[in-house]
């Protein structure tokens, strides 16, 4: 259940809009901040607050690739599927993200750190091949500078885990 002060915050918003649907998608990316996912109680929330119907909402957020409808782990890995990144040997990146952490295209590591999925181009066609993590771009990736980011946000959950 959403906080009262979320709520306000989302329906304000909603309100001041021409048509409630153009903040669909922000209203959307709020609930999943709050709940980790686009789980069926924040979808059903959001279709309450919006006034589209729950299908309409399917429809939009099954269409964004940010929006998670399944839970995910702390770092989302999104590796470019798109044509420049397939000319680059995107297929290699993605092999070394799965062996290293020993997760399948659309899963999620055991220890819930790490989620890998595709994604249509994300502009930074001129360093590919590219991938996002938690949406901070990363490009002309080889094993070696994977590895680097990955042992780096390791490292980073481990020490938050210990704070
Ligand atoms: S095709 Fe991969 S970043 Fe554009």
């Amino acid at each position: 259940m959403l906080p009262d002060e979320l709520k306000k915050l989302l329906s304000e918003r909603i309100a001041s809009a021409e048509d409630p649907r153009e903040q669909a998608v922000d209203a959307m990316f709020e609930l999943q901040s709050y709940y980790g996912y686009m789980s069926d109680e924040a979808m059903t929330e959001a279709s309450g607050l919006l006034g589209m119907t729950p299908l309409e909402l399917e429809e939009l957020a099954t269409f964004y690739d940010h929006i998670y409808r399944e839970p995910v782990g702390r770092y989302v890995i999104h590796v470019c599927d798109s044509a420049i990144c397939w000319m680059h040997d995107h297929l290699s990146v993605v092999d070394h993200i799965r062996s290293q952490l020993n997760v399948e295209v659309g899963g999620t590591t055991a220890d819930g750190l790490f989620t890998l999925l595709p994604v249509c181009c994300i502009g930074y066609c001129d360093r590919a091949p590219a991938m996002t993590i938690n949406r901070r771009v990363f490009g002309r990736l080889t094993p070696e500078k994977i590895d680097r980011i990955l042992t780096r946000l390791k490292d980073q959950a481990q020490f938050a885990e210990t704070e």
